[in-house]
């Protein structure tokens, strides 16, 4: 069963808090562009055009960049290549530690900043998503220069995932020497679109990475989606959102606050509040969907992402049910 956006086998929900998509989208300048994208042909397998342009947003060598299924495919490359631990910050992601499985190797869960620096020593690989999810926060200067200097002296590599950086209230760290794992298809409402993006910290580790996928991992469409949202078009549209997605996140916080639930309010379009265990369904059977975390160990949280005054009504309406 997914919970973030896919189906449940329930009805589909008249308001899905669960996905963290940008609620304003989809971007129609990426609809647009992946409309025009040629689909009589195989995409180039090595995407060197694609890489070009991405190397010039990110001013980086395009020998670093390598394009993915998703920012979940190269989560599971690079597990798969590093063949070590899989070392993560919780809760976060599940998908670190479903990679570090599905490469049948060792996960280890620190529970803090100052475990996860310890762990570093033994872990072949890191994650840390900046801003975080399911908390919204987002790692400081001190904690990541920390992490990225004892990664590099263990050999370790420390992957920044910036899914959600693009959504973020904040301008977000993230140290030399690191990799970073770009996910657009959130930040623009088009989490359909399976296309991400890694910058490797060297052309070596980069080129090991491209080596280890299959042929055509995206299609024509996913290219011309990455290669758009790297452009000032795309990008306006974004920025353009943010200030709606904030407002309405914070209303999102203060509806829950007035009715008494704990809430933790982070950088990004997302919240968490403690809405009890048995929420997530009584909400469903009324048309809405949040997103448990139960799975993360905190049982009585759940995660909800920012959406229209429409859809804040009826949660407001369903927990006055509840109540
Ligand atoms: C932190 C983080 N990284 C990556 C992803 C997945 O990205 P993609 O859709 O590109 O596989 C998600 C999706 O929920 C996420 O929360």
């Amino acid at each position: 069963m997914t919970f973030h956006g896919g189906p449940d086998g329930g009805p589909e929900p008249r308001y899905d808090f669960s996905s963290n998509a940008n609620a304003l989208g989809p971007n129609p300048v990426l609809l647009a562009a992946m409309r025009r994208a040629d689909l009589s042909r195989y995409p180039d397998p090595s995407y060197g055009a694609l890489r070009e342009v991405l190397a010039a947003h990110h001013r980086v060598p395009a020998e670093s960049v390598v394009p993915g299924s998703g920012a979940s495919e190269l989560i599971h490359r690079l597990a798969r290549l590093r063949r070590g631990p899989v070392l993560t910050l919780e809760p976060t992601f599940g998908e670190y530690a479903g990679a570090a499985r599905a490469a049948g190797v060792r996960h280890l869960a620190a529970r803090t900043p100052a475990e996860f620096l310890d762990l570093l020593d033994e872990a072949a690989v890191a994650f840390l998503a900046q801003p975080n999810n399911p908390t919204g926060e987002v790692w400081g200067d001190a904690f990541v220069r920390e992490a990225a200097g004892r990664a590099a002296r263990r050999g370790a590599g420390l992957v920044f995932d910036l899914a959600y950086a693009p959504l973020a209230e904040v301008p977000v760290s993230v140290p030399e020497g690191a990799y970073r794992l770009y996910a657009p298809n959130k930040a623009h409402g088009l989490t359909g679109v399976r296309a991400g993006y890694l910058i490797a910290p060297s052309e070596n580790l980069a080129a090991r990475l491209v080596r280890a996928a299959p042929s055509w991992v995206i299609g024509a469409a996913e290219v011309a989606f990455l290669r758009t949202q790297a452009g000032t078009g795309a990008r306006n549209w974004l920025r353009g959102t943010l200030p709606t997605l904030f407002a309405w996140r914070r209303r999102l916080a203060g509806l829950l606050r007035e009715r008494g639930y704990a809430v933790q309010e982070g950088a990004a379009n997302f919240i968490m509040a403690r809405l009890g265990e048995d929420a997530a369904a009584f909400l469903r059977a009324r048309g809405l969907r949040v997103r448990p975390l139960a799975d993360k160990g905190l049982p009585d949280w759940a995660r909800l992402s920012a959406q229209p005054p429409k859809a804040l009504a009826a949660l407001a309406a369903a927990l006055e049910e509840r109540a």
